[in-house]
């Protein structure tokens, strides 16, 4: 059985993930975890093409993650794509945060990707793609989103590291960073006000980075960034001073 597993499959880009990857031929069933239960229940109810199977799952528990692990272990499919999508920021200043958010976002971002990358590679094989999804926040540090940026940076490198590693097995690792996208991590990153005064055009839509993204790892791409704007930062952000950026960002303000 081929599967595909999306982490963050409640909401926003997960939710089109799951969507998009459904009517492709290579995959029978798309594995569908976050912790809202009827929220995956409904999505895999809506999926064309492939069956969804809902694991309702709090990838910071440990003990959840290692229940998943164990049926994974018990069905032994052949992952076809894995995409991490599961992931929080919290915009602010940082003495400002509770530390349980900050360490939160660690959990999430950080370890979670981590280990299901590690456990879920095993069952990977030539032609399996993993996705994942980090930020162009992780382009450069970020005053007022530090631990999240900081985070992004982690899941940036480790893709793009991975990548190098996996290419003799013809597993492709890419490494999505999307600026602002309209879904709900808006709000919980404390972000309206910032979203409020933007420009539409720099707020870009779920499908449409989702799409540029599984286009991207179906090339074998190390990276995937959606929008001219992105784009530039990504260049201008390997160049411009870490001090400049950090003080820039810091004079965002939450909400
Ligand atoms: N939207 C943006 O502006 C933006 C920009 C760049 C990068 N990103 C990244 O894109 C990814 C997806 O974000 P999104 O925009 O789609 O936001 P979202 O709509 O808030 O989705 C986040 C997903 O993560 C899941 N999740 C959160 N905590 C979890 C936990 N402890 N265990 C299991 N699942 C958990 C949520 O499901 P439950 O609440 O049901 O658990 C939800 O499905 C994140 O990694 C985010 O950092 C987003």
């Amino acid at each position: 059985m081929n599967i595909a597993i999306v982490t963050g499959a409640s909401s926003g880009l997960g939710w089109e993930y799951a969507k998009q990857l459904a009517p492709r031929a290579e995959v029978d069933e798309v594995w569908l975890l976050a912790r809202r239960e009827e929220r995956l229940l409904e999505l895999a109810g809506d999926l064309i093409g492939a069956e969804g199977r809902v694991f309702a799952v709090d990838l910071c528990d440990p003990t959840q993650l290692a229940e998943f692990f164990e049926k994974l272990e018990g069905e032994q499919p052949t992952i076809s794509w894995l995409v991490n999508c599961a992931g929080y920021g919290k915009m602010g200043r940082f003495v400002d945060i509770d530390v349980e958010a900050h360490l939160g976002m660690v959990d999430l971002n950080i370890r979670a990707l981590t280990e299901i990358t590690q456990r879920a590679l095993p069952y990977c094989t030539r032609g399996s793609k993993i996705v994942q999804v980090a930020s162009s926040a992780g382009f450069s540090p970020m005053g007022n989103f530090a631990v999240y940026a900081a985070s992004k940076a982690y899941v940036l490198h480790f893709a793009n590291a991975l990548s190098a590693e996996l290419a003799a097995d013809g597993i492709t690792v890419t490494a999505v960073c999307p600026g602002p996208v309209a879904t709900e991590f808006i709000e919980i990153a404390n972000m309206e006000a910032l979203k409020a005064g933007a420009p539409d055009f720099t707020i870009a839509q779920a499908p449409d980075v989702v799409r540029k993204s599984i286009a991207d790892a179906r090339k074998g791409r190390m990276t995937s960034v959606y929008g001219a704007t992105m784009k530039a930062w990504g260049a201008l952000s390997g160049v411009v001073p870490r001090r400049l950026t950090s003080w820039a960002t810091a004079r965002f303000r939450a909400h």
